[in-house]
């Protein structure tokens, strides 16, 4: 729960520092719905001109920028050069081919160049790169069987705890949320079963589907897996009929709930 909890706190933290970490991170759950496809529901903030430009209700996927062809007509091409870095090693993302990249914007840069089939694109495989975790890659701590069988307990603990601190912070949402946590709280019983099912409904948004599938899980894991080696074969075994999407009910048993503690509330 600790370490869990810290990287949390972390995340927190780098939301309310710097404008351009919290855009980075608003733009991890974007990432979700935009990897691939092109989305219009984003506005991106373009030049102001008299004559409306058409890339400006066109959102670009991440690692694409919005260029306007001869035609006039708004298309997402990979990005042609990444935003000038400061050095933070936070910056740095490690792939799930656990190679180091300078940002996001490379890795989703590169993965783009790749699909596209171009020159610049540095190894085909890339095609499929994707985030693992934020920073550079590292040697993980093993998870062992001891870890993972604690594992469960923690993650529930966690999300209660998480859940406390925003409603402190008033950025549940909603009301029902704030009830609920507030039984929770009261009821030991009960104090995981609101916090894993609010967790479900917070992963389950792109799209909203009552299934998480894999890139809805990546805002969780990726800030976490450095401290937390179990997150990821954990929350892979969530899924138990192996259909790519953990329903309410994978996720609740994963988390231990029983049977009649898990219900849909999204
Ligand atoms: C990933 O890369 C890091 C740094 O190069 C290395 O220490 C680690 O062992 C690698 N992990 C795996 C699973 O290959
Ligand atoms: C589950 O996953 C598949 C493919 O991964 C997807 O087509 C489907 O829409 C997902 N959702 C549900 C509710 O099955």
């Amino acid at each position: 729960m600790q370490s869990l909890f810290v990287a949390f706190l972390f995340l927190l933290s780098l939301t309310i520092v710097g404008a351009k970490k919290k855009n980075e991170l608003d733009d991890l759950e974007n990432l979700l719905e935009n990897i691939d496809q092109e989305s219009k529901d984003d506005k991106k903030p373009v030049n102001r001109e008299e004559v409306k430009n058409p890339c400006e209700d066109h959102a670009c996927g991440w690692g694409k920028e919005c260029v306007v062809d001869k035609k006039s007509n708004p298309t997402c091409e990979c990005i042609s050069k990444c935003p000038e870095l400061d050095g933070d090693p936070m910056d740095k993302v490690c792939s799930n081919s656990n190679e180091t990249f300078a940002s996001l914007c490379d890795l989703y840069r590169e993965r783009c160049l790749c699909k596209k089939g171009s020159k610049q694109c540095e190894k085909k495989a890339h095609a499929k790169v994707h985030l693992e975790y934020l920073g550079e890659c590292k040697q993980l701590q093993e998870c062992t069987d001891d870890l993972m069988a604690q594992f469960p307990e923690r993650m529930a603990d966690w999300l209660f705890q998480v859940m406390r601190e925003l409603k402190k912070r008033r950025e549940l949402h909603k009301l029902e949320w704030e009830e609920l946590l507030q039984e929770a709280e009261q009821d030991d019983e009960k104090k995981h079963v609101y916090p894993v099912i609010w967790k479900f409904c917070d992963l389950d948004t792109k799209p909203h589907d009552k299934a998480v599938s894999h890139h809805e899980l990546i805002p969780i894991t990726a800030p976490v897996i450095p401290m937390e080696s179990c997150i990821k074969p954990f929350l892979e075994g969530c899924d138990a009929n192996n259909d790519g999407n953990i329903s309410i009910k994978e996720w609740g048993k994963c988390l231990g709930l029983k049977d009649g503690e898990i219900q849909e509330r999204c």
